[in-house]
């Protein structure tokens, strides 16, 4: 009894004296306040407008359990080597000195690891000390905006393209040239017609497999590419998120790796080759630049999961990672002919594509006279979701094609899938 009257008292509803307690003339009154709603009320100013910049790109509706998706490209998460993983992270957890504060830049075992991955794979003599560990490519994209990015800087952007990058820029007060995109990839010479009008600040592309057509950059337009950037001193930003599965054989090493100018700011991601959950990603470049991307990563939450990190650096160490993409390779490409074969048998004539060298998805050509917007809808009901391409037209105009990944359904069900987009065409 006496210890519930001193919690009362602690708290403020009694007041004693003089061996006599009362119940409070003035109880507390944040306490009387709980268990109300916060209010909705804004209580301070926010900047207006509030970022129009930060629209939700490329946020998929949630579709209902059992839906076929073919998404715009993400791995088989069925096929994540799970045991591996865990007990590389027990083992990393045990490592007391991983739960303590380390180097913005990435855990050094994880960043020695990455860089023996890129010179081996994909020819980027990365050393581990000019590699910056990121939240996955979409920081990556926001550090590199916040490092180089002025308000009115001008930087152009493929159309068709990726729009969580465009939100990224804007975010950090770019204003946006969209560049086109044919057969081989960004049209350098419409580039070099926006350098007349006014110089840029940077390049965002997607060079080895163009995000949203999968078409791949040409030797001459990277090389007329580059020289454009050292003459006109602007940054090329190469994203290359899905450089891991070349099927036809025929790899263009990165624009990083053909860079003497200094003027390539290159970043990956290993949402495509484990998880896009895990968040983890990379940056390498100049070195004086990536030294102030540091800075900003350190200002956003100062470093990443060092625990994490160790962990896949385990896995890159004794080559599970490396067995885990050869295998996904073989799968992803049984894929990859899968969804054509299907597409080829139930919807021939209405259809039409080119099979990508790589990457884990087609873009896909729609007869002008179907009717996108009602196949979709009709689609969903049959359980079959697919991403229609006007999302990825800088001006939102209509785009009569889709982009269907493969990588995450298997066979029977990519086919499975196609029959569905069929009966509900
Ligand atoms: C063009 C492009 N860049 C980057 C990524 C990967 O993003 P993140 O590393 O942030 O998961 C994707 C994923 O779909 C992509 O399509």
């Amino acid at each position: 009894v006496l210890a519930a009257f001193r919690e009362l008292q602690a708290e403020g509803w009694i007041e004693a004296a003089c061996n006599i307690t009362r119940v409070s003339g003035t109880p507390p009154k944040d306490r009387l306040d709980r268990g109300r709603a916060r209010p909705d009320r804004l209580g301070f100013e926010l900047p207006t407008p509030p970022s129009p910049a930060l629209d939700p790109a490329l946020v998929s509706e949630p579709v209902p359990p059992g839906t076929l998706v073919f998404n715009t490209g993400q791995p088989d998460l069925r096929l994540l080597p799970i045991p591996l993983l865990a007990r590389a992270y027990g083992r990393a957890l045990r490592t007391r000195a991983l739960l303590s504060y380390g180097d913005p830049k990435g855990e050094p075992r994880f960043r020695a690891a990455l860089a023996g991955l890129l010179s081996g794979v994909r020819g980027l003599a990365a050393q581990a000390d000019r590699l910056l560990v990121t939240g996955g490519s979409q920081m990556g994209l926001d550090l590199v905006a916040r490092t180089l990015l002025r308000p009115g800087d001008r930087v152009a952007v493929e159309n068709p393209g990726y729009a969580p990058a465009w939100v990224a820029f804007r975010a950090a007060g770019a204003v946006l040239v969209p560049v086109p995109v044919d057969e081989g990839g960004l049209c350098v010479d419409a580039l070099a017609a926006e350098l007349e009008r006014g110089p840029l600040r940077a390049v965002y592309c997607t060079p080895q497999h163009q995000f949203p057509t999968t078409v791949t950059l040409e030797a001459a337009r990277r090389q007329r590419l580059l020289e454009l950037a050292e003459a006109g001193r602007f940054a090329v930003i190469e994203d290359d998120y899905d450089f891991e599965f070349p099927f036809d054989g025929s790899v263009m090493l990165p624009l990083a790796g053909m860079d003497t100018a200094g003027v390539v700011v290159y970043l990956g991601t290993l949402s495509k080759v484990l998880a896009p959950g895990l968040r983890l990603g990379f940056a390498t470049g100049p070195a004086p630049f990536l030294d102030a991307v540091a800075l900003h990563r350190r200002a956003a939450d100062r470093q990443g999961g060092q625990v994490q990190e160790r962990a896949v650096a385990e896995l890159i160490e004794d080559g599970e990672l490396q067995r885990h993409v050869r295998k996904m390779f073989r799968t992803y490409l049984a894929r990859r002919d899968a969804l054509a074969e299907a597409l080829r048998e139930h919807l021939d004539g209405v259809v039409d594509f080119r099979l990508p060298g790589g990457g884990m998805s087609l873009w896909v050509r729609v007869d002008p006279a179907v009717d996108l917007d009602a196949w979709t809808a009709r689609a969903l009901d049959r359980g079959v979701a697919f991403e229609r391409a006007c999302q990825f037209e800088f001006h939102g105009r209509p785009l009569q094609a889709l982009r269907m990944g493969f990588a995450s359904l298997q066979e029977d069900e990519l086919r499975e899938g196609v029959r569905r987009m069929k009966e509900a065409l």
